[in-house]
């Protein structure tokens, strides 16, 4: 039952404030991480740890590279991350200390199984599940595990579990970070961000009517390219792949700085160029990029900060995004506006987001 909703792709993008505070409420207390909620073993796992790992597929693996930028930015860990249908097939070479992190809302994606099951004989010190489904394969598997608690999915595309992941991310990123600053500010300031994030998706939530807008004015477009630079990258690869699931548009999202490398060939006037762009330490860089797109006459389009100088009527279609976020918040706060974009869009188009065509629900299929 989806409670009133027509689709549940809706139902789920508007619980992601629950679905962020629930996950938190297991896992930080009087501002700091709970370091037990992720296994009793978590301290000496993460006491060793001088790398991590990613494994994951699909959105799943977009919040990965999110938290490869913070892991290393903010914890100074060096972090990799690979797609789990690669990897598993590979012989990749572990470094000392490798802890290994699967992302699976379902636990059940074989290639993912695959690829964490590689943590004994790949000489890692621990695996560590995050994971919505308490009694998946992965979650017995593991050695670690941090449970998110999203709620049932229903709907295929992944929206709630993705920014739950984020948020679950974010708290191993608190614990890491601990080992990194000798006192405890750093790990506060997170843990304070994430638990003001339900409030800041609210704010987002509310911005639907003029993502609609949007939507209705990019319905018609067959392809689109999706730019963002540093942890916006990912939120753009997301953003493409909804846009592709549920909208059947030929979305492609580039790190802006390599559009010079190629893909500003595909821009003419006849190219809608979607640009996430926060306050952040490559706006101004990003506003180059733009340049180009412009001076090819794209068709710019940008969810941005109200800060930013780019909410205006030069663009040809602006979203002012919540202002003053923090680093850690950005990513989360820019999905949930593209995943409203996603859905209108197929709504508008007339597809049923819950079930786009091609896709199964994850079930131990390979
Ligand atoms: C795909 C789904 O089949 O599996 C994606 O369509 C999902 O939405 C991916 O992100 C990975 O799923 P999971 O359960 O491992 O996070």
């Amino acid at each position: 039952d989806n409670a009133g909703y027509r689709y549940f792709m809706r139902k789920e993008i508007l619980e992601q404030p629950g679905a962020v505070s629930r996950t938190l409420a297991g896992c930080v207390t009087n501002g700091r991480v709970i370091e037990a909620a992720f296994g009793s073993a978590a301290g000496t796992v993460f006491d060793r740890t001088e790398h991590v790992h990613i494994v994951a597929c699909g959105t799943s693996y977009h919040a990965g590279v999110v938290a490869r930028y913070f892991i290393e930015q903010i914890c100074r860990l060096p972090c990799s991350i690979e797609v789990a249908s690669e990897y598993r097939y590979r012989k990749p070479v572990t470094p000392r200390g490798s802890l290994l992190v699967a992302l699976s809302q379902s636990g059940e994606t074989p290639d993912t199984l695959a690829a964490a099951r590689l943590a004994r004989p790949g000489g890692f010190i621990a695996s560590l599940a995050i994971c919505n489904a308490p009694k998946s394969t992965l979650v017995r598997e593991s050695d670690l595990v941090l449970l998110t608690h999203a709620g049932a999915k229903l709907a295929l595309p992944a929206t709630k579990t993705f920014t739950a992941q984020l948020v679950a991310l974010g708290v191993l990123i608190g614990a890491l970070v601990r080992r990194y600053e000798d006192d405890s500010c750093r790990e506060r300031e997170l843990v304070a961000q994430l638990l003001t994030l339900p409030a800041v998706i609210e704010a987002t939530l509310a911005l639907e009517p003029a993502i609609r807008s949007l939507a209705r004015r990019l319905a018609e477009e067959r392809h689109m390219l999706l730019l963002g630079r540093g942890i916006m990258y990912p939120v753009a690869m997301e953003g493409a792949l909804k846009l592709k699931e549920v909208s059947y548009i030929q979305a492609e999202a580039y790190a802006a700085g390599e559009l010079k490398h190629g893909p500003l060939a595909l821009v003419d006037a006849a190219m809608p160029v979607i640009a996430m762009a926060p306050c952040d330490t490559v706006l101004e860089k990003l506003k180059s990029n733009l340049m180009e797109v412009r001076a090819r006459r794209g068709q710019v389009v940008v969810f941005a900060d109200p800060d930013s100088g780019l909410i205006s009527k030069e663009e040809v279609a602006s979203i002012a995004m919540p202002g003053r976020l923090a680093e850690i918040q950005c990513p989360v706060v820019y999905s949930v506006a593209l995943q409203l974009l996603a859905f209108h869009v197929a709504l508008f188009k007339g597809i049923d987001p819950d079930h786009p065509r091609g896709i199964t629900m994850n079930s131990g299929r390979e």
